[in-house]
Order: C-alpha cells, then sequence, then structure tokens
C-alpha cells in the first residue's frame, strides 16, 4: 500500500466562527497537491489544523496518515507522525539557531545529530541561502524570502512523509522561487514527498508540478483539476466560485448569470 494523507470531512471553526466546512483531500507519497482560492477561504486554517495549532476547534472529520489519527494529536506528535508544515508567516525564534533546533528535531524523530551540519550546508546551496544565515537566531530580522529559504531548508533537513507548504512562493524572487520550487519537486521522487501546495500563483507550479489542483473556497473544496487549471485560474480568478449562496455555481448558466441565480457580486454592467 502506497502512503496517503487523508483528510475527510473536516469541519473546524476559529472564534466560534465555522471555516472549514467540510475538506475532502487524499495526498499520496511523491503526489503534489495544489490548493487555490481566494483570500480568507480558508487555506491558512486547514494548515493550522493539520499541524495543529492551538485556537482552531476541529468540529469533524479526520486526518490521517497510514490510517493513523493526526487530530488529537499534539503538534510535535504530528510531526512526528510525518507532516510538515511552512507557515505563510514564519515565526521568529529568538536565541535559537537553525542547526540547534534541527538537531533537537532530528534526535528526537531517532535520527543522528551529527548529521545535521552536513545536511543543513547542502540543503543551503540548493536552495541558495547564505550560511552565515544559520548561525543566526531562526528569522529574526530576516528578510520575507530569507524566512521562506529557511521553511524550505526545515523541510530538505527533516525529509518528512507529507508538506503543508503556505504560500512558501510568496515573498521570494524569481531566482529565489526556482531554486525552492525545484527543491521541493526534487523531494517527491528524492525521498517520496506528498505535497499540499497552497498558492495563490502558478509561477510556482512550473518547477513544482502539480498532480491536482483544488479551489478552496467558502470553507469547501469547490473544484478539482489538472495542472492547466491553475493558470487558467489566474486568468478568470474567482468569480464563478464566489457569491453566498451554500453550493458551488460553475460553467454556464452559472455566475454572473441572474436567470440562473449566479454571482450576486457580479458586475450588472459587464
Ligand atoms: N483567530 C481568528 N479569529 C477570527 N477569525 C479568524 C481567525 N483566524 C482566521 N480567521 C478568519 O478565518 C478566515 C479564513 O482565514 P485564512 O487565514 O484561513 O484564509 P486564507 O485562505 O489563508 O487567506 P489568504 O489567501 O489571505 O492567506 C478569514 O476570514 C479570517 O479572518
Ligand atoms: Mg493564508
Amino acid at each position: 500500500m502506497s502512503s496517503s494523507l487523508c483528510i475527510q470531512g473536516l469541519t473546524a471553526s476559529v472564534g466560534g466562527k465555522e471555516i472549514l466546512r467540510g475538506i475532502d483531500l487524499e495526498v499520496g507519497a511523491g503526489q503534489v497537491h495544489a490548493v487555490m482560492g481566494p483570500n480568507g477561504s480558508g487555506k491558512s486554517t486547514l494548515a493550522h489544523v493539520l499541524m495543529g495549532r492551538p485556537g482552531y476547534e476541529v468540529t469533524g472529520g479526520s486526518v490521517t496518515i497510514d490510517g493513523v489519527e493526526l487530530l488529537g494529536l499534539a503538534t510535535w506528535e504530528r510531526a512526528q507522525a510525518g507532516l510538515f508544515l511552512a507557515l505563510q508567516y514564519p515565526v521568529e525564534v529568538p536565541g535559537v539557531s537553525m542547526a540547534d533546533a534541527l538537531e533537537e528535531a532530528v534526535a528526537a524523530a531517532g535520527g543522528d545529530r551529527r548529521d545535521v551540519v552536513e545536511r543543513l550546508a547542502a540543503e543551503a546551496v540548493r536552495v541558495g541561502q547564505d550560511p552565515a544565515i544559520l548561525r543566526r537566531a531562526i528569522n529574526v530580522d530576516m528578510s520575507g524570502g530569507e524566512k521562506k529559504r529557511n521553511e524550505t531548508l526545515q523541510l530538505g533537513v527533516l525529509r518528512p512523509r507529507f508538506a503543508v507548504l503556505d504560500e512558501i512562493d510568496s515573498g521570494l524572487d524569481v531566482d529565489a522561487l526556482r531554486m525552492v520550487s525545484s527543491r521541493v519537486e526534487a523531494a517527491t521522487t528524492e525521498f517520496g514527498l506528498g505535497v499540499l501546495a497552497i498558492t495563490h500563483y502558478s509561477r510556482l507550479l512550473n518547477e513544482l508540478h502539480p498532480d491536482v489542483v483544488h479551489v478552496l473556497a467558502r470553507g469547501r473544496i469547490v473544484d478539482t483539476g489538472g495542472p492547466d487549471m491553475a493558470t487558467e485560474l489566474e486568468r478568470t480568478g474567482y468569480a464563478a466560485y464566489g457569491g453566498d449562496t451554500e453550493e458551488p455555481v460553475t460553467g454556464a448558466g452559472g455566475a454572473g448569470d441572474p436567470a440562473a441565480g449566479g454571482d450576486p457580486f457580479a458586475d450588472p454592467l459587464a
């Protein structure tokens, strides 16, 4: 049986407001699934709920890696089960260097901490991170791009089974973007990494080739398609998935068609 991250009927609220309204997704080992969708649709909430960030109330569903339930586990236990999250806004960790943190993480997972320095140096080259940065406190006073390279470095050293990348491309210049996305793509074959890549832009997906693209809108996966869907979405936007109806409205007679109860936000003069 091939390994998989399986999300079923996942619902969650924050501050008493339901944000995730039934997410079903299955990512196999070595696969790349892109998740796109409008601002505020619940993409980062999904990422945080998967990793067990406090403050989110999971109200239903399940998240498993090879049948092992992750919901209810502490974040570090989810990490040990093979899940990794690259944050949209990486946190600063004063007083702790990347090598210190990764040595502890590798040792806690039963690996050899003596391997870390060498692996970290190799990963730094692969994402173009200045080695001097690795001796500084994690992310403190670092540029947006340096922080995103740091997230990718950790992924390379820790070699998780599944990685959720929340806008790993935001803040990266074009060269960094190419290095980061090709590093992640290589991981899918090097160690069979399964990827859930949240992004607003198809440019991430030029090197990181998605098998599937999903649209997340108002807390639900409202559409799923092939890799070409990313460029199509960039062209069309999310109007076809908009409105305040409970069910997604797509295709002819859908969005923008008042007779079909389409997008109430559509420009009436268009
Ligand atoms: N702690 C919180 N308290 C109240 N509302 C919250 C909280 N965290 C998130 N939300 C709300 O949940 C909704 C989904 O937010 P989320 O960050 O998941 O969106 P997103 O899809 O990642 O958007 P973006 O593309 O802008 O990153 C937003 O309306 C947000 O304001
Ligand atoms: Mg987000």
